[in-house]
């Protein structure tokens, strides 16, 4: 791969259902490495999220507000040839303990085979997150628990919303 990394294109995929302080760190250290890094959300309404894409689209925006180098998108269908289309050599992800190892492996290894062309490249969780995940924030905050320093202010309101409008 070219080491003028400046003309490099890399997505970001994810539910981010909703956006973490992982995530966060995960963008802030990986728009370092490309020219421009495209935070894509993963269209999956059929498995019933509890933000729609539009919703986790905007509290990415609001969360990199600042971050130049720094693109929020959506995609549906394969991963692969949603890169390619955008240009992509790099699909960045994230790796917290071991046990994420194997599904990424997997999916690095597929998403090779469909697009030789793009590598996938791995960052290390900050320690202060390898516990932290969507799917707990979400569970957390539905039951009352305190999810501050978690998620940014703006996601943490939104739980918060969302919470309380279902239980009406
Ligand atoms: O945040 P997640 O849920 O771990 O992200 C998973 C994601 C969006 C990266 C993965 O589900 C995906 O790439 N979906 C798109 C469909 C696809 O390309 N599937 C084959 C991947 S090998």
């Amino acid at each position: 791969m070219s080491l003028h990394t400046e003309s490099v294109v890399a997505i970001y995929p994810g539910s981010f259902d909703p956006l973490t302080n992982g995530h966060l760190d995960l963008i802030e250290r990986g728009r370092r490495l490309v020219g421009k890094l495209v935070v894509s959300v993963l269209n999956n309404e059929a498995k019933h999220p509890l933000f729609n894409v539009e919703e986790r689209m905007e509290m990415l925006r609001e969360a990199v507000v600042g971050m130049d180098n720094v693109e929020i998108d959506g995609f549906d269908g394969l991963l692969a040839e949603y890169a390619a289309r955008r240009g992509a050599s790099v699909i960045l992800r994230g790796i917290r303990a071991i046990s994420d190892y194997e599904y990424e492996l997997q999916m690095a290894l597929m998403n090779r085979r469909l697009r030789p062309d793009i590598e996938t490249m791995f960052l290390l969780a900050g320690e202060g997150n390898s516990f932290l995940s969507s799917r707990l924030v979400k569970e957390v905050a539905r039951l009352g628990g305190n999810v501050s320093g978690l998620v940014p202010a703006a996601v943490e309101r939104r739980l918060a919303a969302r919470f309380s409008e279902n239980k009406v």
